[in-house]
């Protein structure tokens, strides 16, 4: 069992990885400023072995104080996705990038690092070319750039693990709207339309449960699994969005979905991607991505963002 330093546990992911330490028996720090509000770790609170601190992850003495005594750090504090890094750069830059450095420094070489960056790191792939954890990064958004050096500084530093996530979907207490699953999840269910932009872009998927099972499966075999970046996503979910679209389509048949001829998706990235690197050393995902959509339909139809409509 370990001492861990969760940074940014209180979102998205943080809300389904902190819960799982814990009831593994792992003690748990969580250091978050709370920008997406307080409720997700409302249920580790009975735990006697969970702390919480609120507070700024770039903050430098905050961070060298947490970090005494800890095995290991999973930072996961950040800006996340194109948009909000793009509204705030300094932002972006000084946590997804500048706050890792620090972290970095004031942590001993014995102490360990695993950290979740995005496998948008890949940019544009080649037609029908799978990318493997060899394939050069060559990150387009300000989002994939800071957390590809993020990568490269605690690979550089040793005794760490890096994770490549694929999208993430599934619902959570903290529901992340502007991942594209998501987000195209809500507008198929309350909606019941969508206009796609270039629809034949790819990506890869990965339910949030499964992203909880690889860190920790990563845990448990980080001494195999060390230094080394690992691809996470679901092998058989390498789809463009309009296959996506199509995938929703059999579970809601009144959806409707049109490519538009015009426009373009500001989030360039277009890639397939191989996960066989982390299935060799025997992870295995639990849910297909129609489970995840099964999923998604009801908790779409509880959460509804009505607050300047009528109904
Ligand atoms: N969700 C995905 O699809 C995905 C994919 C690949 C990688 N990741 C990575 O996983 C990590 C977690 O992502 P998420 O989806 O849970 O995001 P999220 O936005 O839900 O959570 C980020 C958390 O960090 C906190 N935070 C932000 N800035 C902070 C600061 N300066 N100090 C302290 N706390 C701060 C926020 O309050 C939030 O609780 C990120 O590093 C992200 O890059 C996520």
């Amino acid at each position: 069992m370990y001492d861990i330093l969760v940074t940014g546990g209180a979102g998205y992911l943080g809300s389904v990885l902190v819960r799982q330490l814990l009831e593994k028996g792992n003690r748990v720090t969580v250091l978050d400023n709370f920008m997406f509000g307080p409720n997700s770790l409302m249920d580790c609170c009975d735990y006697e072995t969970f702390q919480v601190v609120r507070g700024d992850t770039r903050d430098r003495s905050l961070l060298a104080g947490l970090v005494k005594g800890k095995d290991m750090v999973i930072p996961l504090a950040a800006l996340v996705g194109m948009p909000l890094c793009h509204r705030d750069t300094l932002g972006a830059e000084t946590t997804n990038t500048g706050a890792i450095k620090t972290l970095t420094e004031v942590l001993s070489p014995q102490q360990k690092i695993l950290i979740p960056i995005t496998n948008s790191g890949y940019g544009v792939g080649q037609e029908g070319i799978y990318c493997t954890e060899e394939t050069p990064l060559n990150p387009i958004s300000l989002y994939g750039k800071t957390k590809v050096d993020a990568e490269r500084i605690v690979l550089d530093r040793g005794n760490s693990v890096s994770l490549r996530l694929a999208t993430v979907f599934g619902a959570r207490k903290r529901m992340c709207w502007d991942l594209l699953g998501n987000e195209l999840f809500y507008r198929a269910v309350n909606d019941r339309f969508i206009v796609i932009f270039e629809g034949h872009f790819k990506r890869n998927y990965i339910h949030i449960r499964d992203v909880a099972k690889a860190f920790m499966h990563v845990i448990d075999n980080f001494e195999t699994m060390k230094d080394e970046p690992y691809n996470v996503g679901l092998s058989d979910a390498n789809i463009s969005k309009l296959q996506l679209c199509a995938e929703i389509k059999e579970l809601l048949p009144d959806f409707i979905y049109i490519e538009a001829e015009l426009g373009e998706d500001p989030d360039k990235r277009d890639y397939i991607v191989s996960n066989e690197k982390i299935e060799k050393t025997g992870f295995k995902p639990d849910y297909t991505l129609k489970r995840g959509i099964i999923e998604l339909i009801k908790a779409y139809t509880v959460i509804v963002d009505s607050r300047y409509r009528n109904v």
